[in-house]
C-alpha cells in the first residue's frame, strides 16, 4: 500500500458509507476532568481531528465543552472532527443502547457520531451502576443477552441516521467472527490494544481482509517505563531518523496499516505526537522483528477496565 506523504493528515474510509477515519486519534481515557478540557483543547489545537470517548470515562461533558469552544476558536467544523463513543457493558440489553447512546449524544453536545463501539463485548448486570459487584466484590455479569442482540440495536442506530458507523471494542477472533457472520450491517471499526510488543497481526490481517479498520489503542505501551519508549530498537530508529520514541511508535501503527489513538496531557505532547513523518523501511522491518510480548490491559478477558483508577 503507498502511504501519503504526510501521515498526520491519513484518512481511512469505513465500510457502509461511514466516512473517512483519521488515522492519527486522540484519547479521552483521562480521570481528571480539568485535565480532560486542557488535553482535549490542546489535540484540536495541534491538529488532531479524532476524538475517542466513552461514557464508561466519565468525561464526555468535558470532552463536549472543550471540542464546542476549540471549534469556536479554530474555526473548525463539525464534519471536520470525527468523534466516537462506546456502550458501556451495562447497557447491553438492546432497549438500554439508543437510551445510553442518546445520553452521550447529549453529554458531548453533538447532533450525530461519527462511531458508536461496543466497549466490550462483556455484558455487566443491566443499570446505572458501571461497576456492579456481588458480596465478595466480583462483577455481576448479564447472562440474559448475547452481543449479537446488543449489535442489532446498534444496527438500528445506524438505520436511524444516529450514528455513521458502529463498531467493536476489547474482542479477538472468537468473539468477532461469529458477529461479522451474523451482523446486517458488519463492523467498521474494531478497537484492541495494539503496539509492538502486541501487534495482533492475525486480527489485523482479518481485519484487513474484510475492510475492518483495526484501531489500536495503547500505541506508545500507555507510557509505562520500563516499556516501548525505551526500547532499545525504539530509541535506535529514533536517534537515527531524528524523532522521538513516540514518533517512532506512532508512525509504526499508521504505516501498518492501523488506526491508533494516544492520549498526550500537555500541548507540547500534543504538537510531538501530532508531528509524526513516515519512516524507511528497514526501521518498520526492525520494530516488526522486536521479539518482545506484554498485554497491558486485562479489560479484554474480564470487561473490567483495566486503566481506569479504581472506584472511578
Ligand atoms: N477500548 C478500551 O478498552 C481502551 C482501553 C484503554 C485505552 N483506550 C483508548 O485509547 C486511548 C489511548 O490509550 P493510552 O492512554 O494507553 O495511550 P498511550 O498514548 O499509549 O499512553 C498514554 C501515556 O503515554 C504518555 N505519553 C503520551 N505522549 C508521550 C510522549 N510524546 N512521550 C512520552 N510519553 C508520552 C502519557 O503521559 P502523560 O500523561 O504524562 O502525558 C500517558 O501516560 C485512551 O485515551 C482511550 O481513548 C481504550
Amino acid at each position: 500500500m503507498v502511504e501519503p506523504a504526510d501521515l498526520r493528515m491519513k484518512r481511512i474510509p469505513l465500510n457502509h458509507g461511514g466516512g473517512q477515519m483519521p488515522a492519527l486519534g486522540f484519547g479521552t481515557l483521562i480521570p481528571d476532568p480539568a485535565v480532560t478540557i486542557t488535553a482535549t483543547r490542546d489535540a484540536l489545537e495541534a491538529g488532531f481531528r479524532h476524538f475517542d470517548c466513552a461514557e464508561r470515562y466519565r468525561n464526555e461533558r468535558e470532552v463536549g465543552t472543550a471540542l464546542q469552544a476549540g471549534s469556536a476558536a479554530g474555526k473548525i467544523a463539525r464534519e471536520d472532527i470525527f468523534v466516537t463513543t462506546k456502550l458501556w457493558n451495562s447497557n447491553h440489553r438492546p432497549e438500554r443502547v439508543e437510551p445510553a447512546f442518546e445520553a452521550s449524544l447529549d453529554r458531548l453536545q453533538l447532533k450525530y457520531l461519527d462511531l458508536y463501539l461496543i466497549h466490550t463485548p462483556f455484558a455487566f448486570q443491566p443499570g446505572d451502576n458501571q461497576d456492579p459487584r456481588d458480596q465478595n466484590g466480583n462483577v455481576i455479569y448479564d447472562q440474559g443477552v448475547t452481543l449479537l442482540d446488543t449489535w442489532r440495536a446498534m444496527e438500528t442506530l445506524v438505520d436511524h441516521g444516529k450514528c455513521r458507523a458502529i463498531g467493536l471494542s476489547d474482542v479477538g477472533l472468537n468473539e468477532l467472527k461469529p458477529l461479522y457472520d451474523s451482523a446486517r450491517i458488519k463492523p467498521a471499526v474494531v478497537q484492541v490494544e495494539s503496539h509492538p510488543y502486541l501487534p495482533e497481526t492475525e486480527l489485523l490481517e482479518y481485519c484487513k481482509e474484510r475492510g475492518i479498520v483495526l484501531l489500536a489503542f495503547a500505541p506508545l505501551g500507555h507510557g509505562m517505563k520500563p516499556g516501548l519508549l525505551e526500547d532499545p530498537v525504539i530509541l535506535a530508529i529514533a536517534a537515527r531518523v531524528g524523532k522521538t520514541p513516540a514518533q517512532v511508535l506512532l508512525a509504526w501503527a499508521i504505516q501498518r496499516g492501523t488506526a491508533l489513538l494516544t492520549t498526550p496531557k500537555s500541548a507540547a505532547r500534543a504538537k510531538e505526537n501530532f508531528d509524526i513523518s513516515a519512516l524507511p523501511q528497514d526501521a518498520l522491518d526492525e520494530i516488526n522483528r522486536i521479539q518482545t510480548r506484554q498485554r497491558l490491559n486485562t479489560v479484554v478477558k474480564t470487561g473490567v477496565p483495566g486503566f481506569i483508577p479504581q472506584g472511578g
